[in-house]
């Protein structure tokens, strides 16, 4: 049986966000406008509209239809849901936003993306000490730099992938018991690229047909979940 196809789509935040301004804004749903209006940070209302309308042409490129076609709205845990005319899409739809950059994940089976790039002044091993268990974080301490902080923001990034996948959510305490581990591609349930001197990840569950657009990734790895 074919494996059920996932697209991940990466884009720079200002060129998505400068498409999406460019015939206004009257594409948005009430919903949508009612928690833009709520945004006071001028980069966080940039990411809101640009993975919104990215969202929307992923989805109409898929499903073949005009973008204008599609809605979002979002399930009561966050996670965004599509509409065709007003009509559920069966389709798993994963946004994320960090810095620059927007990544989108949309799938026939549930999927969730994360991007974490470095940030000045963040102090990773405070971070260590909140989200990984002893365990992980001795795993990351044996490492050297630049492998160290490599590490640190691929599974940084593939734990909220895989709370974003089902919905969930993250806390500190839960984040220390969500443990990925290296694996082979027959068995993984996650992937993680080395993005802009951080990470980026996807969180499947199962084996699928990715396709990659918007970036070339590279130092691609294959991750299962210990539980
Ligand atoms: C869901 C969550 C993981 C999002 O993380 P984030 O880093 O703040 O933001 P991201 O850019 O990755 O993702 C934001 C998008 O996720 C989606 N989202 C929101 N809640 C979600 C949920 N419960 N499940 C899945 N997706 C969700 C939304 O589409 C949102 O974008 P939008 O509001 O512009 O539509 C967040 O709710 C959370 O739990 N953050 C805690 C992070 C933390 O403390 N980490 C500790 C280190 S491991």
């Amino acid at each position: 049986m074919a494996q059920p196809k996932v697209l991940l789509q990466i884009a720079a935040l200002g060129t998505a966000a400068a498409a999406a301004h460019k015939n206004g804004l009257d594409w948005l749903t009430e919903g949508e406008r009612a928690r833009l209006a709520k945004m006071r940070a001028g980069a966080r209302r940039a990411e809101f509209v640009a993975g919104h309308w990215l969202a929307r042409r992923l989805a109409a490129h898929w499903l073949r239809v005009p973008p204008r076609r599609v809605t979002l709205d979002a399930f009561a845990d966050g996670r965004p849901a599509l509409h065709l005319d007003a009509a559920p899409v069966p389709l798993s739809l994963s946004i994320a936003h960090s810095s620059d950059w927007l990544a989108l994940a949309l799938g026939e089976v549930a999927v969730g993306v994360d991007v974490e790039l470095p940030k000045r002044g963040r102090d990773l091993a405070a971070l260590t000490r909140m989200a990984f268990s002893a365990a992980q974080a001795r795993e990351l301490r044996a490492l050297e730099e630049p492998e160290r902080e490599a590490g640190f923001y691929a599974r940084w990034a593939l734990k909220e992938a895989w709370v974003k996948r089902s919905g969930e959510g993250l806390r500190p305490r839960q984040a220390r018991t969500i443990q990925p581990e290296p694996c082979d591609e027959g068995g993984a349930e996650a992937r993680s690229w080395a993005f802009h001197g951080g990470a980026l990840a996807l969180a499947l569950g199962v084996p699928v047909r990715l396709e990659i657009h918007g970036a070339r990734l590279h130092d691609g790895r294959h991750w299962r979940y210990a539980r």
